[in-house]
């Protein structure tokens, strides 16, 4: 009796699951299979029902191939017009980072071309880079907007990444940042550049369904916590959640602000107080790991990652893509800069891609696992176990993604 679309047997499955017996929750010799893009069965072959062909219309061999979840970038803002190289000069003639941005450089630059550019053109400069992704197994990526900084370039940005959707086969959670720098027109007028998001960007995209979560920069070169807050309390009002990029270069305490509005995540944390990490634990909010970032600033100061591994706090990866401080554009490299700068495990790292990354996006119910009932995105790889994900640099195994049960081209 045929009941599924698809089995994928003779597979190694590192599931992920949370409390699993193996480490990555590996299942060897084991079987997947998908109805309607949903996972309907995960095990051991010898556990199937029944032999493979009388359960499944299609049944795939993988010779032993690795089967992942697909992967999640959890933290990118991929939708931006030009670029930052000519800062990337600079930078490595000796100005630094918060230097370029006080001067009208850095996220500000960008924010002149984002304005520039129409919405097509901004699809067209987004789907290479996420064409890097998905080459990579990514199935699902959280873009931001933040180079907008007033309404329309807000909302130009968000229906963007939105808009993504009709060109790729990509599940993607959009994340308003207008809280990400001050627009050069509010110079000297940072509570009111806040009203404005408060008052009319926020209300605004939310009632063009455009937003899913809502961001804030939390630093010298961005805002207070005080103002943050008065941007969370808006969201929270309207139903949405809220996520920080906290304690990226120096320690603002916005970490601790974000635990208190149950945060799905907080980004960055290279300067978080090893004494904060405790309201993180307490709140479930994720705490998102951007090695990229790390890497190509140059920081120094690593998070506390074993202080987050001792409270159990969940640690996601991503490349936090951006023109400036991480034009990185694989998930696997951010995953070997996570062991390899931060010292965390392979097993971590892919936990950070895939389960943690989906708690990161509130998503944990529908992907992030191999279980039954989540959506059947997956990646197969021609590797012999999970640890060369991670260990491997600038080098992509992935042999399909699969996209909703189905294999994409
Ligand atoms: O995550 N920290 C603030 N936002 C970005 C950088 C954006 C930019 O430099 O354009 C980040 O690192
Ligand atoms: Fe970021």
């Amino acid at each position: 009796m045929t009941t599924w679309d698809t089995i994928w047997t003779n597979a190694q499955l590192a599931t992920l699951i949370a409390g699993a017996s193996t480490p990555y929750g590996l299942i060897e010799y084991g079987a997947l299979a998908s109805k309607d893009g949903k996972i309907t069965w995960v095990g051991a072959i010898k556990d199937l029902p029944g032999p493979a062909d009388t359960l499944a219309r299609t049944v795939v061999d993988l010779n032993g191939a690795l089967v992942t979840p697909g992967l999640i970038d959890c933290h990118t803002h991929l939708v931006y017009g030009g670029n930052r190289a000519r800062e990337f000069e600079e930078r490595l003639h000796g100005k630094s980072y918060a230097e370029i941005a006080r001067a009208g450089g850095g996220i500000l630059s960008t924010v002149r071309a984002t304005r520039d550019a129409s919405e097509d053109a901004l699809v067209e400069n987004t789907l290479p880079r996420l064409d890097s992704l998905i080459n990579e197994g990514v199935t699902t990526i959280e873009i931001k907007s933040g180079y907008g900084l007033d309404c329309d370039n807000e909302l130009k940005m968000l229906r963007v990444a939105r808009r993504l959707v009709e060109h790729r086969t990509i599940n993607i959670k959009t994340t308003l940042l207008a809280a990400h720098a001050l627009p050069s027109e509010y110079k000297g007028r940072a509570d009111d550049y806040i009203t404005l998001v408060c008052e009319e960007i926020l209300p605004a995209a939310h009632a063009a369904n455009l937003v899913d979560a809502v961001d804030g920069f939390c630093e010298t070169i961005g805002f207070t916590t005080a103002q943050i807050e008065r941007v969370f309390e808006k969201a929270t009002t309207l139903g949405l959640n809220v996520k920080l990029h906290a304690e990226q270069l120096s320690d603002q305490g916005g970490a601790k602000l974000a635990a208190r509005y149950h945060a799905l995540s907080a980004d960055h944390l290279e300067y978080l107080a090893v004494g904060d990490v405790q309201a993180l634990a307490e709140a479930n909010t994720v705490a998102v790991m951007l090695p990229g970032a790390f890497y190509a600033l140059q920081e120094t100061k690593v998070p506390p990652i074993d202080a987050f591994r001792k409270a159990g706090v969940d640690m996601a990866v991503a490349t936090d893509c951006n023109p400036g401080s991480s034009p990185l554009t694989s998930l696997l490299l951010a995953m070997n800069m996570a062991a390899t700068q931060f010292r965390m495990t392979p097993e971590e790292a892919l936990s950070g891609v895939t389960r943690h990354a989906a708690t990161a996006l509130g998503i944990g119910d529908e992907t992030g696992t191999l279980a039954i009932g989540k959506t059947a995105d997956l990646a197969i790889w021609s590797t012999e176990h999970p640890s060369e994900l991670t260990y491997n640099i600038g080098f992509n195994p992935l042999k399909t993604r699969i996209f909703a049960g189905v294999a994409q081209p």
